[in-house]
């Protein structure tokens, strides 16, 4: 109806009722094809009235945002601290934290693989491991990059602490205190944190909520600036959850070696894509020494493994000494049972549920958004992972909206922590990587009215 313009932009669609017994299936069928165009932007709900037919004009995704142009002492830690113990309390409703497993765990077989690792090598696991990781979980890691046509030795792998550390240590790889490196912006707190305690500069790149980093910025950045890395999510990003095509990933890959910057990708959310392929890392492209690959299994089997892990041709005795100075080795035992769970098959079994549930998941979220927010509420359209970012009107607090949320037990991140600057102080990220209940829908509508109420005291009367 809507290609055959039988449906004008603005006008109602037909109501779930009446559509399903035109076309004799069932209303939640309807719903969920509703659900799908709402998502896409294409519809928007509006309360007790139905659904609408947007302007085919508007374009709802947030807008490229204007970044400083010079590198950027960071000084977030105070404020990624406060807010990161707020939203790790108990809550109602938690948006705040960027945990996919817990909208479909695998719970019953990891416990089982671990009661039998037990019984099978208890006494071995419970000691120290190899300081550079367990080799046959390095096998299966290189299975897997095998399978995505990458050709790699166990020996260039690091196993780290989660994603965190192998980018810890990637930036000390090819890093001195008072560098500049390129990241991400809007991007993941953790590498800002991370930017600040090792005494580096940041300049920010800002993300297209389609396909990433803005390559023409970053070309810019490159011939005012002495960068000495660029730390980029190559696959999905966090917060907005865009996905970098290959053709880009080459050609940031390409830039970056003509300038002699070392690329650190940050792939945690490679494997959690709802594009019809994965997106190759970005290693794929690259020759010794011009690409330092993280990753982990946290945000697909069990965050509290820690189990994480570097792939860094041409940089892996640095990273090895690095990883043996800040902790040792790596849990033996979690290294062990992600080893067999990924050699069972039940891990690749896993993510293609996994990506289905986040997949619904994200439909219902971005439903419930467009029906609850203010219409000027930009969106992004996540391409993988379990975030969304909104831009709210201009004059909304973020951090005024973050405190206001909490005390009615929904948790949410202000903008501000995925800038290393002070830009997004109206945007907020919210994750549907949660187990998804009718209370999530009430907590987005609850929040859609403090957005409401925020952006009326700002107008006043
Ligand atoms: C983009 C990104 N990179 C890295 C990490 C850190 O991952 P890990 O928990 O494996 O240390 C996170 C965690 O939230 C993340 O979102």
């Amino acid at each position: 109806m809507i290609s055959q313009q039988v449906l004008k932009p603005g006008d109602k669609l037909p109501s779930l009722r009446k559509l399903a017994q035109q076309l004799s299936v069932s209303i939640p069928t309807v719903k969920q094809a509703y659900y799908h165009l709402e998502g896409q932007g294409r519809i928007y709900s509006k309360e007790k009235s139905g659904y609408f037919l947007f302007n085919g004009e508007q374009n709802t995704l947030p807008r490229r945002c204007k970044l400083p142009i010079n590198p950027t002492q960071v000084n977030k830690q105070s404020l990624i601290e406060q807010v990161y113990e707020g939203i790790h309390a108990p809550h109602e409703a938690k948006f705040g934290i960027a945990n996919p497993v817990t909208a479909m765990g695998d719970e019953a077989i990891l416990a089982k693989m671990m009661r039998s690792a037990l019984k099978q090598a208890g006494e071995q696991l419970l000691q120290y491991g190899a300081m550079d990781g367990l080799l046959k979980l390095k096998q299966q890691i290189v299975q897997r990059y095998l399978h995505m046509g990458l050709s790699v030795v166990a020996d260039d792998i690091v196993i780290t602490n989660g994603a965190q550390e192998a980018l810890a240590i990637a930036l000390q790889c090819v890093t001195q205190p008072g560098d500049v490196v390129a990241i991400e912006s809007p991007g993941y707190f953790g590498i800002i944190e991370l930017i600040e305690n090792l005494g580096l500069q940041a300049i920010e790149i800002p993300v297209c909520p389609d396909d990433g980093l803005w390559l023409e910025d970053l070309a810019h950045a490159l011939t005012k600036h002495d960068v000495k890395a660029c730390v980029c999510s190559t696959s999905i990003n966090n917060p907005i959850g865009s996905f970098m095509p290959d053709s880009r990933r080459q050609s940031l890959l390409q830039m970056l070696v003509e300038n002699n910057v070392t690329l650190i990708e940050d792939d945690v959310y490679g494997d959690l894509y709802f594009t019809k392929h994965r997106g190759k890392p970005a290693q794929y492209y690259a020759q010794p020494g011009q690409v330092i690959t993280c990753d982990s299994f946290s945000k697909t089997a069990a965050p509290s493994y820690r189990v994480g892990w570097m792939l860094a041709p041409g940089h892996a005795a640095r990273a090895r000494r690095y990883k043996r100075a800040l902790s040792c080795s790596s849990s033996l035992i979690n290294q062990w049972v992600l080893a067999e769970y990924l050699a069972s098959g039940a891990y690749d079994r896993h993510l293609k549920k996994l990506r289905l549930r986040l997949q619904e998941n994200k439909q219902k979220m971005l439903a419930c958004i467009r029906s609850a927010f203010p219409i000027e509420t930009r969106i992004s359209d996540p391409r993988g992972g379990c975030v969304v970012w909104l831009e709210l009107g201009a004059s909304i607090d973020g951090g005024t909206l973050f405190n206001m949320a909490m005390a009615q037990g929904i948790s949410l991140t202000p903008g501000q922590l995925f800038s290393a600057s002070e830009r997004f102080q109206n945007c907020i990220r919210l994750s549907y990587g949660l187990p998804w209940q009718d209370k999530h829908e009430a907590s987005l509508k609850r929040l859609g009215e403090l957005v409401q109420v925020l952006s009326d005291k700002k107008r006043g009367p």
